[in-house]
């Protein structure tokens, strides 16, 4: 099995990494191994924790590890919410400390040319969306055809940040009574169906994938049942919070995102975080004994520079911040 993804911002994210000699870090999202090898030749004999939940992405970094005989990897087919208890069961009752991690979030390339997978509204395929088959497979699939429909739009106008997402979910519920919606050609279809006929001559259709609006209709609705179907907001809010309390100070948390809801997590998180007291502004004195547990080392989030723009598209919606455990 081939697996293809070109990392994104590597440079950027291994330079507020700094990753050290003899240091152990955490690559949340394993992926393709892109960071993960970055990590791995610089640290010497300090270990990289690689955690993903796609079993694909696990069994081509074990397929690395034999082929360059890697020593200092170790690797977790696991949710990165479940941190603590990875680093338990990984490092039993050795102590041992990290001095960062890193989260690039989202789907790899190879996650979304896999037509088995049901991320990408490019071809016809099952409605699946899961980053892991373990998960049970059927998931968007129940979302799409048994969900309210009011909650239907909840998902596209909070996941999706979808205008239409009143009129595309009364369409869902219109066809879906006819006949179950189990493609993502019978969703790109409904989704099609709930919208003004205006929007969609100036949005992209499946044979033109880029058009006036920018964007193919169908993106939103398609990202937002996929953050619905992983819980992806939740886990990295979870992550996040423990990867707080899991790096050594002085050891640096870096995120790269791909959209406004996963880059508005991470950047009031280090807001809160950076905070001292967060008591109500009208408070006589400080109930909440709030320490403040990092320093923010990127005020504004880095974007990808021009040149890989153009190498790598995916690379255009890309978003880093970092921050300093104090
Ligand atoms: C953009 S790719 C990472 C690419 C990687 N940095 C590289 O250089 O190849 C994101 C990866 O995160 C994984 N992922 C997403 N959510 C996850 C979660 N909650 N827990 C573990 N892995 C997750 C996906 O399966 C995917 O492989």
């Amino acid at each position: 099995m081939e697996y293809r993804h070109e990392p994104v911002m590597l440079s950027e994210a291994l330079a507020y990494l700094e990753p050290k000699s003899g240091k152990n870090y955490i690559d949340a999202t394993l992926g393709g191994a892109g960071y993960t090898l970055a990590l791995a030749e610089r640290i010497g004999t300090g270990k990289v924790l690689a955690i993903d939940l796609d079993e694909l992405a696990i069994a081509n970094a074990e397929e690395l590890i034999k082929k360059r005989k890697i020593k200092n990897l170790i690797i977790a087919n696991d949710n990165f919410a479940n941190i603590e208890k990875i680093i338990e069961e990984k490092f039993k009752r050795r102590k041992i400390k990290f001095s960062g991690i890193v989260f690039d979030l989202g789907l790899s390339s190879a996650q979304l040319a896999d037509r088995s997978r049901g991320f990408s509204f490019a071809a016809d395929t099952p409605l699946l969306m899961n980053f892991s088959s373990a998960q049970g497979g059927e998931l968007t699939e129940r979302i799409v055809n048994r969900e309210k429909e009011t909650e239907l739009a909840r998902i596209f106008r909070e996941f999706g940040e979808e205008k239409f997402a009143w009129p595309i979910a009364k369409s869902i519920a219109r066809r879906r009574k006819e006949k179950p919606i189990r493609s993502t050609g019978a969703l790109v279809a409904a989704i099609e169906g709930g919208l003004p006929k205006g929007y969609l001559k100036k949005s992209s259709s499946p044979r033109h994938s880029r058009g006036g609006a920018g964007i193919h209709f169908a993106t939103r609705v398609f990202q937002a049942l996929r953050i619905a179907t992983n819980d992806e907001l939740g886990n990295l809010r979870r992550a996040l919070s423990a990867a707080a309390g899991i790096i050594e100070k002085k050891g640096r948390v870096v995120v790269v995102s791909y959209h406004s809801l996963e880059d508005r997590i991470v950047k009031n998180f280090f807001r809160d975080e950076a905070k001292g007291c967060i008591c109500p502004p009208q408070s006589f004195s400080c109930s909440c004994g709030h320490e403040p547990r990092l320093r923010i080392i990127t005020k504004k989030p880095l974007v990808a520079s021009a040149g890989e723009i153009a190498r790598n598209p995916r690379a255009r919606s890309a978003k880093l911040r970092a921050a300093e455990i104090i």
